[in-house]
């Protein structure tokens, strides 16, 4: 049997489904029963009807789906497999901004742990952050951990006021000026679409700025044929199924989370056989976490 067809059996004698990220390698992404960005994937985890969810991407969305599915299993085919940004903020720090300003929501980035998500009003991603902060009632906004999606945010809420953390991705922190320039040059008749976690100086020479789903739902729709993409390299593979008349193009140093990487489907295979790696939550953390991840969902319907 082929792992493929191993992992196909085994799903149905588990009653397992599998979900993955766009990240994810694209032998990953074929054998996905669900793919997408996170705020689909937050969607998609509430009301499965299997029993055991096996998650293809990093230990912060595995987190979510036992979040928000107590009563389910939840494997993460590697269990390092973690965002370097889902840990920059601090219990600390949100404690003293409460303290420091009245009126205050704290609002979690979904890329954060289960522990700053128990410590926050309401969650978010980059689907739906617009959307939900200007739905907040508050005027002062503590957006952790990601401070390039809170700036492009404020830019899009400019009723509210911000306080900024100091976290990042480095994946997209790293996108390089002088390389979208230099494929800007190369590719004059290409639109450059680009993730909201990129730096404000990228953002400002992109034509559309959202969400992995995003960007590959403005890339299917629009007139132009090609396009430089400015997020993780893992989204060409579902660019490149819809749309397989375009052309996409990367910055010369490819943006790759290593992270969303070391998913295979051999790892696939030894968790649905084992049941290792399953996420544990302690149950108060769980239900305290649950709550700002079931206001998101609220808030963007
Ligand atoms: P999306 O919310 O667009 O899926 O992004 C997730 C992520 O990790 C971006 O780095
Ligand atoms: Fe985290 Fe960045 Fe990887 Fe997304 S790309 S999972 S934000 S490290």
């Amino acid at each position: 049997m082929t792992v493929r067809e191993e992992i196909e059996q085994l799903k149905k004698e588990k009653n397992a489904v599998i979900l993955a990220h766009y990240y994810v390698r694209p032998e990953v992404q074929e054998l996905a029963d669900y793919i997408g960005d996170s705020f689909y994937l937050s969607k998609v985890a509430v009301g499965l009807k299997e029993q055991t969810i096996v998650f293809c991407g990093v230990s912060f969305m595995g987190e979510s789906a036992k979040i928000l599915n107590p009563e389910k299993t939840v494997l993460m085919p590697d269990a390092h497999a973690d965002c370097a940004m889902a840990h920059m903020a601090d219990e600390e720090t949100i404690r003293e901004m409460r303290e420091k300003y009245e009126d205050l929501a704290v609002v979690c980035y979904i890329n954060s742990t289960a522990e700053l998500k128990r410590c926050s009003d309401v969650c978010v991603t980059s689907a739906n952050a617009v959307k939900i902060v200007k739905a907040l009632p508050n005027k002062n906004i503590f957006f952790i951990p990601d401070r390039n999606l809170a700036h492009y945010i404020a830019e899009l809420a400019p009723e509210k006021h911000f306080v900024y953390n100091r976290g990042y991705c480095p994946v997209h922190q790293q996108m390089r000026l002088e390389e979208i320039r230099k494929a800007k040059e190369d590719h004059p008749e290409a639109l450059v679409l680009t993730h909201p976690e990129c730096p404000g100086e990228v953002l400002e020479l992109s034509d559309y700025i959202g969400s992995t789903s995003g960007i590959i739902e403005y890339a299917q729709k629009s007139n132009a044929s090609e396009f430089i993409i400015c997020t993780e390299n893992g989204v060409r593979y579902e660019l490149e199924k819809r749309c397989p008349d375009k052309k996409f193009y990367f910055t010369e140093t490819e943006p790759v989370c290593e992270d969303m990487k070391t998913i295979t489907p051999e790892k696939i295979l030894h968790v649905l056989r084992t049941g290792e790696n399953e996420v544990q939550l302690n149950e108060t953390a769980r239900a305290e976490a649950e709550e700002p991840l079931k206001k998101m969902l609220e808030l963007a319907r």
